[in-house]
């Protein structure tokens, strides 16, 4: 953690489509020239006076200006900042050089990344240098992977205190969820699958829910990917989009926290599509349909404002004791899951690593393991979230 620098924060890629809106969240909430000391970066200044004032952001806020091909940009702007959170993606493309800067200068560094197998090649080769320099790497802060670690640490840290240890089994289970996603996670998705046909070993990676997990290899997981009927829920449940890579955040989690949960720990997430006839057509139209198929939207696009304030999201964890005990948490976001909300998770992150007393260590870490509940109060008091234990 590197103390004094000239800004807490800076948000790396604020022309973006994310980005901006994480620029617009810090202008709104902190203002400029406050207690939280931030700066809007991107490779091109024009387009970020550009972006400050479609934002309404005051003109004195500051700009780096830094491109992620050149790596002198990246090392001075990781030297400048606590914390760089960035939504320069694909990540598999533009964001292992500003990973390497930010392990060397003690930089903590936060992303919206979704791209398992990048995150697996990065903690190979810069978990040593974050380490020594006390920077905390912590990859997926955003739909992608906050509300599921930190729904499940919060379930198991609930099971802890009222039944005396974790719960072996969790379900993630999406009980309702409004949002579309941005040309740059479309970007990154089309990506992934390129990245495959590049290189097939990596299917390895991408179907492993243990291939972050340090090495450990729990019991068969379910696997998620056909419509079943969960008769402790009642209800009917399909696939769930994000579930590859949260579920591999959460068992990393879990590895990083010296297996609290257990080393039999099994966990998978689902969508909850309702009981009967109409839950089951419902489950299996979503078991049945490619989500990111066909053509999506380009870079700098996403959900309009409207469909961003009108979205929301809303996840059951569900967990069962040996014993047969359950036990329920449930949290809930405002706005769209992948951008009103997200944009809104990056930047607490930021600011949790660099302003609240973690005393996480430097290395690359999950959220929940890295923030804990000092991220669910931030989330709770200023990011639209709740996280609560159910009857
Ligand atoms: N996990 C989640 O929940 C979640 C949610 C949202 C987004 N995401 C991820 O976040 C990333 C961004 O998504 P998005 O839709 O915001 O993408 P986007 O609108 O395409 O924005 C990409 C940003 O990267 C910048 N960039 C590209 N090449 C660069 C370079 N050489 N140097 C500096 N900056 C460069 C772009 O700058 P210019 O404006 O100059 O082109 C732009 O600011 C994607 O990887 C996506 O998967 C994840």
């Amino acid at each position: 953690m590197a103390q004094g620098r000239e800004f807490d924060v800076i948000v790396y890629g604020a022309t973006g489509y994310t980005g901006r809106l994480v620029a617009e969240y810090l202008s709104k909430t902190y203002g400029v020239g406050g207690d939280v000391k931030w700066a809007m970066a991107g490779r091109s200044a024009d387009k970020l006076a550009a972006v400050r004032d479609e934002i309404g952001a005051p003109a004195d806020t500051p700009f780096v200006v830094a491109d992620a091909s050149n790596p002198d940009d990246l090392a001075s702007m990781a030297e400048r900042a606590g914390a760089i959170a960035t939504t320069v993606g694909p990540y598999q493309l533009y964001g292992e050089p500003l990973v390497k800067a930010c392990a060397e200068a003690g930089t903590d560094y936060v992303d919206l990344c979704g791209e398992p197998g990048w995150m697996h090649e990065m903690i190979g080769k810069y978990e040593g240098a974050a380490q020594k320099s006390g920077a905390r790497i912590v990859f997926s802060c955003g739909f992608d992977s906050i509300p599921f670690d930190l729904g499940v640490w919060f379930l198991q840290d609930a099971a802890k205190e009222k039944l005396g240890k974790p719960v072996r089994r969790v379900k993630g289970r999406v009980r309702k969820m409004q949002g579309t996603f941005s040309g740059g996670t479309f970007a990154s998705f089309k990506e992934t699958m390129a990245a495959v046909g590049r290189d097939p070993s990596l299917i390895k990676v991408l179907q492993n829910p243990f291939s972050l997990s340090m090495g450990h290899e729990g019991p068969e997981q379910p696997h998620g990917m056909a419509a079943i009927e969960d008769e402790d829920i009642g209800s009917w449940s399909a696939p769930f989009i994000m579930a590859s890579i949260n579920t591999k955040n959460v068992h990393r989690s879990n590895a990083l926290m010296a297996h609290a949960y257990g080393k039999d720990f099994v966990y998978d997430e689902m969508m909850l599509t309702g009981p009967g006839d109409k839950g089951k057509a419902m489950a299996e139209g979503i078991a049945g349909t490619n989500m990111m198929g066909g053509d999506g939207p380009a870079p700098g696009e996403g959900p309009s404002k409207d469909e961003r304030e009108n979205g929301f999201y809303d996840v059951l964890f569900y967990g069962i004791a040996d014993d047969g005990t359950v036990i329920k948490a449930g949290v809930t976001g405002d706005k769209d899951p992948g951008y009103g909300s997200t944009s809104k998770m990056i930047a607490e992150s930021a600011l949790c690593l660099v302003k609240d007393d973690t005393g996480t260590p430097g290395g690359i870490w999950t959220p929940a393991p890295a923030m804990g509940g000092h991220l669910v109060k931030r989330l709770t008091e200023k990011a639209g979230l709740t996280f609560e234990i159910e009857d």
